[in-house]
């Protein structure tokens, strides 16, 4: 089958074998088959952070496990959500019933069971912020079980997901703690910039969701429209004695300190200024409006995607000396 309609880059491969997965029963049920036992798998939500090279030589399963429970205990409430729920769909959810913590992550595109994958973030919150728990099938043994915040090891785009326990975990469902009274983080700039022109002096978590969903949609292409999985690029994070280096050339080079004292470049920053900014290469290209975003013009192959990224990576490097990694997930 096509996975075109399964990845936000719109990339055209086939998967050798495709299931959707509606329950944890279901899940179990599968991996029962034998057929499950002999293929290489890949797990997919919204297909929002990956980028196809090449066809998938194996079984490609969505997970579609849906549901919403919430449960208040005084100021607090833990909200569960199946993996498979949307997750600006989940973001609604919180949002209407005033229960505070997602809202800086409004309108990221995927499901509820990719978000502790790469700890999502954006807007000054991160996934790990809010996050109680998670639910997780183990492909070896076909149990499950839970994983606990310190069990995740989050880190800036980072979890024991993507790291040490790699491909071996399905996650079904994640529980958030968030806060039943309200409780508003506007530290990012660009969001109380936003608040102030909408004229909004005492914002609420609605409020907070309608700017950032607005910054979002003026900056991001729409994947509907445009194939792209968001920031292709992670923003590098490097020691202090390399940025006096950089500074020291680039007085205006865009960055930010961490909380472990070292410094996180704006990779859209950098690659702007290696000129790709809005430059179109045969099918692909870097968005107009952010430049850490590459794109689909409509036909373009993985592996074209893949080859343009690899310019870019040269071109920050010979310019800056600093080595771009990739955020995206690349199959
Ligand atoms: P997929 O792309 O389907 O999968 C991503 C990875 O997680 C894969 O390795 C997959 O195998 C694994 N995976 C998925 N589901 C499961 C599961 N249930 N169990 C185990 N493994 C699983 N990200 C941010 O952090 N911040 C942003 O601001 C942001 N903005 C974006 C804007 C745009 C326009 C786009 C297209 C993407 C953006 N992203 C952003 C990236 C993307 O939205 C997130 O990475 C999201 O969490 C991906 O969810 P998904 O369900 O689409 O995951
Ligand atoms: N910039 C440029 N040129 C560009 C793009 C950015 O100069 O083309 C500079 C600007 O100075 C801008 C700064 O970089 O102020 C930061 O840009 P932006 O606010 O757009 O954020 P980002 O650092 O590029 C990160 C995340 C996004 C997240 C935003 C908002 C990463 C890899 N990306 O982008 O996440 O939405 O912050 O918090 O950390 C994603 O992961 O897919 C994603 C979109």
């Amino acid at each position: 089958i096509s996975l075109k309609p399964y990845n936000s880059f719109g990339i055209d491969v086939k998967a050798k074998f495709f299931a959707e997965i509606f329950s944890e029963d279901e899940l179990k049920a599968l991996f029962q088959q034998e057929l499950v036992k002999t293929q290489k798998l890949l797990i997919i939500g919204g297909g929002s952070n990956v980028l196809f090279t090449q066809d998938y030589e194996g079984l490609v399963i969505k997970i579609s496990i849906k549901g919403i429970e919430s449960e208040i205990a005084g100021d607090q409430v833990t909200v569960t959500a199946g993996a498979g729920e949307v997750w600006n769909d989940f973001v609604n959810y919180c949002v209407q019933h005033g229960f505070a913590g997602v809202e800086n992550l409004s309108l990221i595109p995927g499901t509820v069971g990719a978000s502790p994958i790469q700890n999502i973030g954006a807007y000054g919150v991160e996934l790990k912020d809010v996050f109680e728990s998670c639910t997780a099938f183990e492909i070896k043994t076909g149990k499950f079980s839970t994983f606990n915040y310190a069990d995740c090891h989050f880190g800036y785009r980072e979890s024991v997901f993507k790291g040490a326990l790699k491909g071996q975990f399905i996650i079904t469902s994640v529980t958030f703690r968030l806060s039943a009274v309200p409780k508003i983080n506007t530290s990012y700039g660009a969001i109380e910039t936003e608040l102030q022109n909408r004229g909004i002096e005492n914002p609420n978590i609605a409020d907070v969701s309608a700017a950032v969903s607005h910054i979002r949609v003026s900056k991001l292409p729409d994947p509907s429209t445009i194939g792209n999985a968001g920031s292709f690029f992670k923003n590098p994070v490097i020691e202090k004695h390399e940025f006096a280096d950089i500074v020291a050339k680039h007085p205006d080079v865009v960055h930010y300190t961490t909380v472990d004292d070292k410094v996180k470049l704006a990779a859209g920053w950098l690659i702007e200024q290696c000129g790709w900014k809005g430059k179109v290469v045969g099918q692909t290209g870097t968005w107009k409006n952010q430049a850490l975003v590459l794109v689909n013009h409509g036909y373009a192959t993985g592996t074209e995607v893949y080859s343009f990224s690899e310019q870019i990576i040269d071109s920050v490097k010979a310019t800056f000396g600093v080595e771009l990694e990739r955020e995206v997930n690349i199959l």
